[in-house]
């Protein structure tokens, strides 16, 4: 391969990559404001300028320097060129542009949302003098409302237009435009015309100031307290490679994170801001049961017992001896068990749901959840088949869990076909199920009136996160976790498995629906009240280990006289938590188990699973300084 020399470091290139491309995949840092991967070469903001020295041919290959300097984002490099970005020309044109360009931005960083991660205030200090010069006065511009999603701070703008070129040559829609001339150059829309398209918030990404700033995430929080975890897009076909950042258990905001098979630099708005019902007033936090015809709060023991004796009593007690209560009677003995596995949920939870419902009784009836669509697939630009695509199908998961029912239901001979909504709400219209369990997880009400008809009769197990017509009419509810609380693995539209990590804490008393298999499972094995009392237990412990990692203190732990952990000793607290963790659901484990059980079917699970990848960014290598 050809190579080139920055700053003393040989770099290997592809023929027509330019300099700077070359350098970041090096880690090389050349700073860089217009430039950007997604989108066309303008090499305006000239800070990226360097000295360029090239063999000449005509002179026996000696290395001459280019006159001028050269802009490294729009220089592709040719074998044998040497660049230095560090010397004194490069650093004086450096010093030179960060001075131009702070000439008329205002310093109001301790206001600014983009502190902490403004290329702005970052290179002022890698590369900048120190010391303003200018002593007149600024140029003031307004501030503006672009669209819903984003706020303009014009006298922020460094006029890199990115964000114009996004609307141009990505979103297609084109609505920023640069008018003015000089230092009252300004971005703007046409008149009438809102930054109003799918992808619009991208352009905050974009911009490397604060003047383009997301509404949504206006104030809330400095940068600085966030911590980010690389995860999946939980709500539509598309499977975006995200980071989900948070601070104290508390998600703040969605950024798009760069893959370029799946959603290249970009996300859709509703994928950024499709966290909301994770902190939603609505959120279920608490098992509930029906006592007396009223639901009441529960613990999970009771609510566990609950399910298992319903469970037993309509299926003749295939797994265990517990005796049947008065709520599932005898006369509904014999018949089956019906479980509904949301497309919303992970691979690892559709092989643990199905798995227990299995244990239970074998020849249960397996159905997936609603498939919930919105028009048409889209690709932007309009028409342009290679652009980016947004999913007119709403949720992460409906292949894999399709996949994974599919293998676990032909091991049955095929008598647990998997059944589509439809299908399913058909089947437990009959006599034949006495009780049906349910999974939702969908951001809003999904439930239809025909299912709600449909479980006239049943005894009803509501596995959710936000409460509903479905959550007030079940017998027993359990609260179940949003996929930025847990970890498991979704199959995309592209038919891609990418695995993802849990960023939060279970909110209140919330389980994954995996770890709600499991438990149920380990009970469906023994029946006896000591396993639901360590399955409660595992829970419990699991929530307070993830407040210990979390830094919530552990008092909370030791005084509930719930956890049964009264009076111990952090130390044998400690021992206990690491004990039950590995009691809890490990989807590590799962996907083994899954690729060794079912190798034919389900061996993808051992072998092409991505897992999530932080991006390696170039490192300033900031000096400490002593004072
Ligand atoms: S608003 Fe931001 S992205 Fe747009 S031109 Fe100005 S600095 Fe660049
Ligand atoms: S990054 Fe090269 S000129 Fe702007």
């Amino acid at each position: 391969m050809p190579k080139i020399t920055i700053n003393g470091k040989e770099c290997e290139f592809k023929p027509g990559q330019m300099i700077i491309q070359v350098a970041n995949e090096n880690a090389e840092a050349i700073p860089q404001y217009c430039y950007h991967d997604g989108l066309s070469i303008v090499a305006s903001c000239r800070i990226c300028l360097a000295e360029v020295w090239q063999p000449n041919p005509r002179n026996n290959n000696a290395l001459e320097a280019i006159p001028k300097l050269v802009p490294t984002c729009q220089t592709a490099c040719s074998e044998g060129m040497v660049v230095y970005t560090d010397s004194p020309k490069s650093v004086a044109n450096q010093k030179s542009v960060m001075e131009y360009l702070l000439i008329n931005h205002p310093l109001d960083c301790p206001v600014c949302d983009q502190a902490g991660e403004c290329s702005l205030q970052d290179y002022s200090y890698e590369y900048g003098r120190g010391v303003s010069r200018f002593e007149e006065t600024k140029v003031k511009q307004p501030k503006k409302d672009l669209g819903p999603h984003v706020y303009l701070y014009s006298d922020r703008c460094i006029m890199c237009t990115r964000c114009v070129r996004f609307t141009r040559e990505v979103s297609g829609t084109a609505e920023l435009l640069v008018q003015g001339r000089g230092n009252q150059e300004q971005i703007d829309v046409f008149p009438g015309i809102a930054l109003d398209n799918e992808l619009s918030a991208n352009v905050v990404d974009l911009c490397p100031v604060g003047a383009l700033l997301e509404k949504d995430f206006l104030f809330s929080q400095r940068v600085w307290f966030l911590k980010r975890t690389p995860s999946i897009d939980g709500i539509t076909a598309s499977g975006d490679n995200i980071y989900v950042e948070h601070n104290q258990g508390e998600l703040y905001r969605i950024k798009p994170r760069t893959n370029l098979a799946v959603n290249k630099w970009w996300i859709t708005d509703e994928v950024r801001y499709s966290w909301k019902h994770v902190h939603s007033s609505n959120r279920l936090t608490t098992p509930l049961r029906k006592q007396f015809g009223t639901q009441v709060t529960s613990d999970w023991q009771r609510a566990y017992a609950d399910v298992v004796d319903a469970i037993r009593g309509v299926s003749g007690g295939a797994a265990g001896t517990a005796t049947v209560t008065a709520k599932a009677t005898t006369s509904s003995r014999g018949k089956s068990l019906a479980l509904l596995v949301s497309p919303m949920l992970t691979c690892e939870e559709a092989f643990a749901l199905g798995r227990m419902a299995q244990q239970f009784d074998p020849a249960c009836v397996l159905g997936m959840g609603p498939i919930p669509m919105q028009g048409t697939d889209k690709t932007f630009p309009a028409g342009k088949p290679d652009g980016f695509r947004m999913y007119a199908e709403k949720c992460p998961n409906s292949r894999g869990v399709r996949r994974v029912l599919a293998a676990l239901g032909a091991k049955h001979g095929g008598a647990n076909a998997v059944l589509t909504f439809d299908q399913f709400v058909a089947k437990i219209r009959s006599n034949d199920v006495g009780v049906v369990i349910l999974t939702g997880n969908y951001p809003s009400e999904w439930s239809t009136d025909a299912l709600l008809k449909a479980l006239d009769g049943k005894f009803v197990v509501a596995i959710d996160t936000l409460s509903s017509r479905l959550t007030e009419r079940a017998d027993v509810v359990l609260p179940g976790a949003t996929w930025v609380e847990k970890a498991g693995t979704f199959q995309n539209a592209r038919d891609m498995l990418q695995a993802f990590e849990a960023a939060i804490p279970c909110v209140g008393q919330s389980c994954p629906e995996g770890q709600i298999a499991q438990d149920l499972m380990s009970l469906a094995r023994s029946g006896t009240t000591n396993d639901a009392e360590r399955a409660r237990r595992t829970v419990v412990y699991k929530s307070a280990v993830q407040g210990a990692l979390h830094g919530s203190s552990l008092a909370g732990v030791t005084n509930d006289p719930d956890s049964g952990v009264v009076g111990k000793e952090v130390g044998q607290i400690q021992h206990d938590l690491v004990q039950s963790l590995r009691m809890s659901f490990n989807v590590a484990d799962v996907r083994a188990e899954m690729a060794s059980t079912y190798p034919m079917e389900l061996g993808v699970f051992a072998t092409d699973v991505s897992m999530p990848k932080d991006e390696a960014g170039v490192e300033m290598g900031m000096e400490v300084v002593e004072i």
